[in-house]
């Protein structure tokens, strides 16, 4: 029987890399986003595909709708094996004081409550059924401090925070918790930071020691890698791909 993933913001970027990869790998596809239109359009691209997926409207910062999904995708599949809690929002990329509080605040209600939620449900339905998996998006502003980033930053330390505890907390259910963090990588969600003003492609770049940004798919192969099979022993893990930057 196929495997079933949630990945949620599934329909851009990363997540939608991700979307595909799992499909390709034979996986069934539920994925997320808040754009109705947007979600229609890729679950007919992926059937397209021969990939078996279904598109459910979710906005994450809204713990009962979360709850509903998965309940569903578990009613509509059968399962759910693995959640992907991808959805994410940018910061003003700004310095620090400059920075409103009502943004950082919505950064917390997705970044971090987002994926409070789709942990939390993720867990009491894995506890029931012996055992499942999470691959949680951090960041290279969540194991660092990245200039004009420091609320991103902090909500993306609050997914470490939450990655390891919770995967020592389940280690002896069956349950894995991991982390991806990757580097910048051109996507939606750069485009703040560029509009702000202080980083342009070749800063974002010459951050990196490869010397250029990620691609989506390099990342969607590692969130791939930590919700296959092939390492049932890694738990508690913020897996880098970021092109060298966490090693400097
Ligand atoms: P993206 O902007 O293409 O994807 C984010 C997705 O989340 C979008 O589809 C967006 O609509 C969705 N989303 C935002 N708020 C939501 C909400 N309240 N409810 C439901 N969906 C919501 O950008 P990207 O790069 O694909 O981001 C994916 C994840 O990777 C994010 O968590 C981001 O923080 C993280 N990340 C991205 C990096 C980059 O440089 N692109 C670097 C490090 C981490």
């Amino acid at each position: 029987m196929s495997k079933t993933v949630l990945i949620t913001g599934g329909t851009t970027g990363i997540g939608k890399q991700t979307a595909i990869v799992l499909g390709q790998r034979g996986w069934n596809i539920a994925f997320t986003s808040r754009n109705k239109e947007r979600g229609l359009q890729f679950e007919k691209e992926l059937k397209e595909m021969n990939i078996k997926a279904t598109f459910y409207q979710l906005d994450v910062t809204d713990e009962e709708a979360v709850k509903n999904v998965i309940d569903t995708v578990i009613k509509d599949y059968g399962k759910m094996d693995c959640i992907v809690n991808n959805a994410g929002i940018a910061g003003e990329n700004k310095l620090f004081a400059d920075c409103s509080t009502e943004n950082f605040r919505s950064m917390i209600e997705t970044n971090v409550m987002g994926v409070y939620y789709g942990m939390k449900y993720a867990i009491r339905y894995y506890l029931k059924t012996g055992g499942g998996n999470i691959v949680n998006l951090a960041s290279i502003a969540g194991l660092n401090g990245i200039p004009y980033a420091a609320q991103y930053g902090a909500t993306k330390h609050a997914v470490v925070g939450l990655t390891k505890a919770v995967a020592v907390e389940y280690a002896d259910k069956n349950i894995r918790v991991n982390a991806v963090a990757p580097g910048a990588c051109d996507t939606e969600i750069l485009q703040a930071a560029r509009d702000a003003g202080n980083y342009d492609d070749t800063s974002l770049k010459s951050m990196h020691p490869m010397q250029r940004m990620g691609k989506p798919i390099e990342i969607a192969k590692t969130i791939a890698f930590l919700a296959s099979d092939e390492v049932p022993f890694m738990t508690g893990a913020i897996v880098s791909a970021d092109g060298g930057y966490n090693a400097k």
